[in-house]
């Protein structure tokens, strides 16, 4: 019998990393043996970042871990700390601009029969592609009084702007060549899953030039290379795929109150890191959604939560996010058999009311597992 071996690289994380992921990689493991009988395997192979990184290496990202990475198709990594107000900028973001993973992939839905803070959290089912290597989150910024800050001000004093000369100083820019690469992969991803529409989310109404442009070149890149089977809200056609458009600020009510009317949000950079967290809390909060950054060799999948410094270490971590980023994973490399067996047994431990803390505060009768025996929990039912 040979056995074919599918390299991961896999990056631990910081805070409740290590927590999740020595609940993850087993479940994942016992997931491919018990679907390939041991003709298919997952090779780990671990790469440094953070805390870990410095400790061994003296650096939070090794150039040996963004080496390995420039040639890898598939990776998974657990949260990286990034200090607020001050230091590095973000881990997160250094490794999405280095590797160009500029999707940004997030699908929020509702799990086994999870009480959440809202009545209807099963109207939920909705994918974000967030754009990942520009706007004001990715932008060079500059702390108040430094030289680049002054200048800054200086420049934009001489073409007539009013801006504090005690200001820090951000940029936002955003360009049609990513918006349209961005918006391209959503609507194949809709196309690809028979979804009813994808939506423009932006605040456009206010930055005209830039999220208002985000809009603008969506459209554009909607008529331009998929005419045949889109339509839009001013002429609805039976069959196509709906695109549509909505201010940021009216998303967030949009999906409190018709979120079934949502199927693919695409969005700029902050817009999506935003807009994620609020539906992820809508289905039971930042621990049970998954996530995956992708350039165009590799899928990169993380957890969409953080650190969660507060938990750390107490194992009270819940690790379906990570867990769902395998699903996420087997689903991408066509095993959705893999990936039906491992969402079912994850589905299964939550019906049947067993879940971590987060989980169980809108829950009656709900039984609270640490991390360690959650796992254990889904492992039997696979
Ligand atoms: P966070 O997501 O770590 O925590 C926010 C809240 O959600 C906390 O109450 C935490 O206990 C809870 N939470 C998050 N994940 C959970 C899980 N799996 N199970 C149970 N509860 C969970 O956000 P925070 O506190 O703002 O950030 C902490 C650090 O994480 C920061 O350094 C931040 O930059 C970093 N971060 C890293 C990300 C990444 O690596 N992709 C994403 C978001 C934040």
């Amino acid at each position: 019998m040979t056995t074919e071996s599918i390299a991961i690289y896999w990056i631990e994380g910081d805070g409740i990393g290590p927590e999740i992921w020595n609940v993850t990689r087993p479940v994942l493991d016992a997931v491919v043996a018990r679907e390939f009988n041991g003709t298919r395997r997952l090779e780990w192979k671990e790469l440094l970042a953070g805390e870990k990184a410095v400790k061994e290496t003296g650096s939070p990202l090794p150039e040996a871990t963004l080496e390995a990475l420039s040639t890898a198709t598939l990776a998974m990594k657990g949260p990286l700390g990034t200090p607020v107000g001050g230091g590095i900028r973000s881990l997160n973001v250094a490794l999405r601009h280095a590797l160009d993973l500029y999707t940004c992939i997030r699908p929020i839905q509702h799990y086994g029969n999870l009480k959440t803070p809202v009545r209807h959290p099963e109207r939920i089912n909705i994918v974000v592609f967030r754009e990942n290597t520009e706007d004001v989150y990715f932008g060079p910024e500059y702390p108040a009084g430094s030289v680049e800050a002054m200048r800054l001000i200086e420049l934009l004093h001489d073409m007539g702007c009013d801006v504090l000369p005690s200001a820090g100083i951000g940029i936002k820019s955003i360009s049609p060549q990513n918006t349209k690469r961005l918006v391209r992969k959503a609507i194949r991803f809709a196309l690809n899953n028979n979804l009813p529409s994808v939506t423009l989310m932006h605040k456009g109404n206010i930055m005209k030039y830039t999220e208002g442009a985000f809009r603008k070149w969506g459209y554009e890149l909607a008529e331009e290379e998929f005419s045949d089977v889109i339509c839009t809200e001013s002429n609805p056609q039976e069959g196509k795929l709906l695109i549509k458009d909505r201010i940021a600020d009216a998303m967030f009510q949009e999906v409190l109150l018709h979120p079934e009317n949502y199927h693919v949000i695409a969005t700029s950079n902050l817009n999506g890191d935003y807009i994620s967290d609020a539906l992820a809390a809508e289905v039971g909060g930042l621990g049970i959604a998954p996530g995956v950054n992708m350039s165009d060799t590799l899928a990169f999948y993380e957890s969409i939560h953080g650190t969660a410094p507060n938990i750390a270490g107490k194992d009270k971590a819940n690790p379906c996010s990570l867990l769902l980023c395998g699903v996420m994973l087997f689903t991408h490399l066509g095993w959705h058999g893999a990936a039906n067996r491992l969402r079912n047994a994850l589905e299964a431990t939550l019906s049947a009311g067993l879940v971590t803390e987060d989980l169980a505060s809108n829950m009656i009768n709900a039984k609270i597992l640490g991390c360690k025996a959650f796992g254990e929990a889904v492992a039997e039912r696979i």
